[in-house]
């Protein structure tokens, strides 16, 4: 995992705000919501708004990159999504591998490092083809992890580990007292990443649509009125100001200050 840093650039927008580097995510999650009704409000095909879409992905690549985040991952295509009329579907896999095949050298230039998750079955080789073609070329890449969720369903990625799991359990390589979160976890689409600090919901809706179910269990959630393709750098720096205002308890007790004589018994060592 990367330990990306801040730009010059970043520095100064965050210390405008009062802000150090430690207090910004390291990892971003974004329900991108609202392309739709935002081409709607214009009396405009829905299609237009995902095109116009692809500049917010974009201006928050690039706001990422500049803040020193070490992850941002982007729901681009739920298996819910499947419901919708083939031609908006197609448009939207299309779309997808215009932009892998279009920003590859880009995100070359911005140091990125470009992974995907979700299931791989159900979507086109040509769009997969395009993927680990990305994937591939930016494997070395040692700024900040662009993560798409394609054809993603956080139900269907337990449900999909929890298969596999069994499987290893009846071959006899597991055994079942040796499974516990973290060994879960590695049954994951998202093994090896950090779990999301921040998930942004824009277009103002108050649900996680079935996105990274596991893994954002103690996030800090932001929702936004601003629809997807009207966000900006600057809405995602609102949300880490947001998130640095947060305070993160994980079940404790709030952090007592630093020049408290307080004590804290140490935590009960776990049992099974
Ligand atoms: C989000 O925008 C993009 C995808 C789900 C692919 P929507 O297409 O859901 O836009 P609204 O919610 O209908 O406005
Ligand atoms: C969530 O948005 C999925 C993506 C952003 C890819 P939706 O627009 O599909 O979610 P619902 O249907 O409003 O819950
Ligand atoms: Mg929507």
């Amino acid at each position: 995992m990367a330990n990306v840093s801040i730009s010059e650039e970043g520095l100064a927008r965050i210390s405008a705000l009062g802000l150090t580097p430690e207090q910004l995510p390291r990892h971003v999650a974004i329900i991108m919501d609202g392309n739709g009704r935002w081409a709607q409000n214009r009396g405009r095909a829905r299609i237009v708004g995902h095109r116009r879409g692809i500049q917010s992905v974009r201006a928050v690549v690039e706001e990422g990159c500049r803040l020193g985040l070490d992850q941002i991952t982007l729901y681009c295509l739920s298996i819910e999504n499947w419901k919708r009329p083939p031609r908006e579907l197609t448009f939207l896999l299309r779309l997808l591998r215009h932009f892998l095949k279009v920003e590859r050298a880009e995100l070359m230039e911005q140091n990125v490092r470009l992974t995907m998750i979700g299931r791989r079955e159900g979507l086109p080789s040509a769009v997969l083809d395009e993927f680990d073609r990305t994937v591939e070329e930016t494997a070395e890449n040692t700024g900040m992890t662009l993560c798409l969720a394609v054809n993603y369903g956080g139900r269907t990625e337990i449900a999909d580990a929890a298969r596999r799991l069994a499987e290893d359990v009846r071959s006899g390589t597991l055994q079942p007292d040796q499974v516990d979160e973290s060994l879960f976890a590695t049954y994951l689409t998202t093994h090896g990443m950090p779990d999301p600090d921040l998930l942004i919901r824009t277009a103002g809706e108050m649900r996680l649509s079935n996105f990274l179910l596991w893994q954002i269990s103690y996030s800090e959630i932001w929702v936004t009125d601003v629809l997807w393709p009207e966000f900006r750098g600057d809405d995602l720096l609102a949300a880490c100001h947001a998130f640095a205002a947060r305070e993160r308890k994980f079940g404790g007790l709030p952090t007592p200050p630093a020049n408290s004589q307080a004590r804290r018994p140490s935590a009960p060592k776990a049992t099974r």
